[in-house]
């Protein structure tokens, strides 16, 4: 199958494979969260306006599909993931003073960041309220304990802000619970409930966190090289905050010992000129190419993973979102 080009063909191919259980899970969604409080039901309405790209629910969906067929439980976590995701999204919004989401303006910038905290909480206990409806409580231990470890990864980010010398270990170890955590349980999921073996459970699980941990270092190269009005949303602001990602660390590393003072003064700066020259040396020193060759390589760990599966259009699929996750721009 020829490489993905855009999230509308992803989306457009999901749908062929798998027919209307994406939209099925947009009513899960919207069902949770229907409101007749008026102050809500603008939020609401603010946030429809652009849907991300549904990456998480359509994790859980295909591989499913691949491993065997989408149940009920299905239908709904992928509603819940979905609605944990957009969560941490309107927390970390308030955390890097973010204006721009999805191509609208952020909840703390048209509203406020009370309000943000607490519209993230509302989304939050939906989802727990929603997993709780398929009454199964492996479902929602499965789904707490991913949760937990999204917010170990944010709170170990926030403690390591300025931190200019954390390592790639670090880095991988916060990556993992903020991003990859999500994307691992989403297939889990998608496994569990498809009736797979564990040793089928475990390569879902593996391939998603893999995806995911490509996915974020992307992410984090996009963060300084992409362009906002394609992406959708504030970048910068890595730097910004004096968070270390990968394409930074790897420049540190590559940095010439004389030219490394005046590189840490300028990632302790932050200002616009120092992000600007700090990203010239990025791409100078191979830091961007290097960080994009380690998320190359965790795509590749993810497609193996896939090779415990029978081949199927799903499976075929699923081999492609990886080097997607890669190479996107939004
Ligand atoms: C953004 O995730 C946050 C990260 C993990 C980098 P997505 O890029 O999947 O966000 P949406 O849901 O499509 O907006
Ligand atoms: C991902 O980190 C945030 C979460 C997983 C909550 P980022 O801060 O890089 O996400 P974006 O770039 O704002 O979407
Ligand atoms: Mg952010
Ligand atoms: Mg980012």
């Amino acid at each position: 199958m020829a490489q993905l080009r855009n999230v509308t063909e992803l989306l457009e191919r999901t749908q062929a494979i798998l027919g209307d259980a994406l939209l099925d899970v947009e009513r899960q969604f919207d069902d949770e969260l229907a409101s007749s409080n008026p102050y809500i039901c603008d939020i609401l309405e603010h946030t429809r306006r652009f849907r991300g790209k549904r990456l998480r629910p359509l994790l859980c969906l295909l591989v499913a599909k691949a491993v065997g067929d989408i149940e009920r439980e299905h239908l709904i976590l992928a509603a819940v993931v979905e609605m944990i995701h957009t969560a941490t999204l309107v927390h970390d919004d308030v955390l890097d003073e973010a204006a721009v989401r999805r191509h609208v303006a952020t909840v703390n910038v048209r509203w406020n960041n009370q309000t943000s905290v607490l519209y993230g909480d509302f989304l939050f206990t939906h989802a727990f309220h929603l997993a709780a409806s398929t009454g199964s409580a492996d479902a929602c231990r499965l789904i707490g304990r991913a949760t937990n470890r999204v917010c170990e990864g944010e709170l170990m980010q926030t403690r390591n802000r300025g931190n200019l010398s954390l390592t790639e270990e670090e880095y991988f170890s916060i990556i993992d619970g903020k991003t990859a955590e999500l994307c691992a349980v989403s297939c889990e999921i998608g496994a569990r409930y498809a009736g797979g073996s564990d040793a089928v459970v475990e390569a879902m699980e593996r391939y998603g966190r893999n995806l995911g941990l490509a996915f974020q270092i992307a992410d984090d190269v996009l963060d300084l090289t992409g362009l906002e009005s394609s992406i959708g949303k504030t970048l910068g602001t890595d730097l910004e905050q004096q968070k270390l990602t990968l394409p930074i660390i790897r420049l540190l590393q590559l940095c010439p010992a004389e030219q490394r003072e005046q590189l840490l003064l300028q990632l302790e700066d932050s200002s616009e000129s120092a992000c600007r020259e700090v990203l010239r040396q990025a791409r100078e020193l191979g830091a961007v190419e290097d960080s994009l060759a380690t998320a190359r390589r965790c795509a590749s760990e993810a497609r193996q993973a896939l090779e415990i599966l029978p081949a199927s259009p799903a499976r075929e699929l699923l081999m492609l979102l990886p080097t997607m996750s890669i190479d996107r721009s939004c």
